[in-house]
């Protein structure tokens, strides 16, 4: 395994069951770090303290220009979040969390505090699957996804103040189809968006710990010396877009998160729900390809909520079945404890 994609290569056996607190944490951030991330910025940081894991936005990482509220970015907080919690549950931990524990404008996230005191398990047991999660935007095949399988989808989600729509008909997958072509449109026709994302394009054999690989979008080893400059070129960058929304059009399902609220505690919690989803996708051998322009865009937005009659659209899915897809390079524990 290249060394960028080490962080995946962590086994159950490794956790110090019999090590102390400290020694445990370190070990549940393994799992942690795994998370998924708009274009794998990984935008987080850890703190040990005592008892406490504190989750901290690593803003030296956030996309002013794709994601300027830093909406995907607690986003992926929250998914940070459910993949430690998930860990703490297998391992036989016990914790307590508190969201923005310093308030709406304060430094962290979230602060786990664990106990060597097992507690009740309030998750599903889907641990097992988030070694195997991962990003697929391979087109996928024709065949529909079962309808308890969609079902068990959307009761990832349907909770108070949170939703998951999946449309399996035509018209409705055209109808997020033609969203996405006219989010890329305009966002690709902005330089500093392009830049922005170029920035995390990488080639295959780079050994960054961050940032997409070409191969995540198909690329061969020599095509992705270029990655950077395609995503970079309104003319090579319209095309991807292009295959993007045949790929939607023809997907047996897409899926629209949203949510009742538009604030960070919203966001986190989305992003718990949504990695639970996430799993158990993954569990079921059903692919996710991920879109958040649509929702960047204030009045794209508004038309995704009023076709489904939602109020805030967080996330588009692309769903369905194909081979799994190489990971994306993770920096490991080491290199995002503070
Ligand atoms: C909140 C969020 C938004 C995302 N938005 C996009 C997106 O707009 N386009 C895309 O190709 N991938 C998107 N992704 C997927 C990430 O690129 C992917 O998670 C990351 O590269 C890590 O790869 P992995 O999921 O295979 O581990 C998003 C992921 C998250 C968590």
């Amino acid at each position: 395994m290249s060394d960028n994609l080490a962080a995946w290569d962590v086994r159950e056996e490794d956790f110090p069951i019999a090590g102390d607190l400290k020694d445990q944490m370190k070990g549940l951030l393994r799992y942690a770090v795994l998370s998924p991330s708009g274009p794998n910025t990984q935008p987080w940081k850890f703190s040990l303290k005592g008892d406490e894991i504190s989750i901290i936005p690593d803003f030296s990482r956030s996309l002013p220009a794709v994601d300027p509220t830093d909406r995907t970015l607690y986003i992926s907080h929250g998914c940070v979040l459910a993949n430690l919690l998930l860990a703490a549950e297998h391992f036989g931990l016990g914790y307590d969390v508190t969201c923005l524990p310093d308030g709406p404008s304060g430094e962290r996230t979230s602060v786990v505090r664990l106990s060597k005191k097992p507690a009740e398990s309030r998750f599903p047991d889907l641990f097992q699957q988030i070694i195997r999660r991962h990003t697929n935007r391979k087109p996928f095949e024709g065949r529909a996804i079962e309808e308890e399988k969609l079902k068990a989808l959307k009761s990832c989600i349907n909770k108070d103040g949170f939703r998951l729509d999946i449309l399996t008909d035509s018209q409705g997958k055209n109808q997020m189809a033609d969203l996405l072509a006219r989010a890329h449109k305009i966002q690709l026709g902005n330089k500093a968006f392009r830049k922005e994302l170029a920035s995390w394009v990488r080639p295959n054999i780079s050994p960054a710990k961050d940032g997409l690989p070409g191969y995540s979008f198909g690329y061969t080893d020599f095509e992705s010396f270029f990655g950077s400059f395609v995503f970079g070129t309104f003319d090579m960058s319209s095309s991807r877009a292009r295959i993007e929304t045949a790929y939607m059009k023809a997907s047996p399902a897409v899926g629209v998160l949203s949510t009742d609220r538009e604030d960070k505690m919203t966001w986190i919690k989305a992003g718990v729900l949504f990695e639970l989803l996430f799993l158990k996708a993954t569990e079921m051998d059903v692919r996710f390809d991920l879109f958040s322009q649509p929702t960047a865009i204030a009045e794209l937005r508004q038309e995704m909520a009023e076709m489904l009659g939602v109020k805030y659209p967080q996330l588009l899915i692309r769903m369905g079945y194909a081979e799994p897809a190489k990971h994306t390079p993770r920096r490991t524990v080491e290199d995002v404890l503070i």
